[in-house]
């Protein structure tokens, strides 16, 4: 059974809080580099898997899309996403990706924004996504670079005066669970190695088209200077592949 953390209510507030105020990563790093690797969205079936609030639902109904098929496992994610997309071309449905159930040929983008390191086995998913995909279609996704995914204690080494010092990439082939603090204790990802997400897409039968490890511009940190410790290292890993067409 996968946890459901974001309807733990405390971690659902802190979250959203995050995501409202763009404090995060979100808007200024992964959102761009998933965005750009987007094909043309007119006219296509969307397909989104761990889709949360609805944001990017949005985004490919307002460029066209035909449809889309947003899958969580959050009741909390699906309220938000149905009452903030209300549109006869998207619907929401409860799902783990674990057991994720969605016809064959029947999209033309798959999208995984921040969500697969959530899943301890990648595999099955990825087999599912490329028979999900139409020929010629795209599979976009991004997870927290194994960089940072790698260490028990994912966490700057910092000096007395708190100032990050480093950051630790330990364990790197320990491919398993980590437990870490994020809103609250506790919660549960999967760390695997880059080899392994490219591979396993390889595997697949998809056809690799993108790797991005997205960075903060200068303009960026510009305007908020915390942004420049992740040039240290590369707080996201992107991938876009193509299934054949
Ligand atoms: C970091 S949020 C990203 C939400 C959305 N993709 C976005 O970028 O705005 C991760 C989402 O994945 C969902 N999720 C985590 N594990 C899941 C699983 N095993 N099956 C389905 N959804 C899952 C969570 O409920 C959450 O909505």
């Amino acid at each position: 059974m996968p946890q459901n953390i974001y309807d733990d209510p405390d971690f659902f507030r802190g979250y959203m809080d995050l995501r409202e105020n763009e404090s995060g990563l979100n808007a200024v790093l992964e959102e761009p580099a998933v965005y750009g690797l987007l094909p043309p969205l007119a006219g296509l079936d969307v397909l989104d898997l761990g889709c949360g609030f609805g944001r990017f639902a949005a985004y490919c109904l307002a460029n066209g899309a035909a449809s889309v098929h947003g899958v969580d496992l959050s009741e909390n994610m699906l309220a938000e996403a149905r009452r903030r997309v209300a549109d006869p071309r998207a619907c929401f449905t409860r799902q783990a990706l674990e057991e994720l159930d969605v016809p064959a040929n029947s999209a033309d983008l798959v999208t995984a924004s921040l969500c697969l390191h959530y899943l301890r086995d990648l595999a099955p998913l990825v087999e599912k996504v490329a028979a999900a995909l139409r020929p010629g279609g795209t599979f976009v996704f991004s997870v927290e670079h194994p960089m940072c995914t790698a260490s028990y204690r994912q966490q700057w080494v910092r000096d007395a005066d708190c100032r990050p010092q480093h950051w630790p990439v330990d364990n790197y082939r320990m491919e398993s669970i980590r437990a870490t603090s994020w809103f609250v204790d506790g919660v549960l990802k999967y760390h695997r190695t880059t080899e392994t997400y490219v591979n396993t897409l390889l595997d697949a039968g998809l056809t690799l088209r993108r790797l991005l490890e997205p960075e903060p511009t200068s303009a960026a940190i510009a305007a908020r200077p915390d942004l420049a410790e992740q040039r240290r290292r590369p707080p996201f890993l992107v991938l876009a592949v193509d299934q054949r067409g």
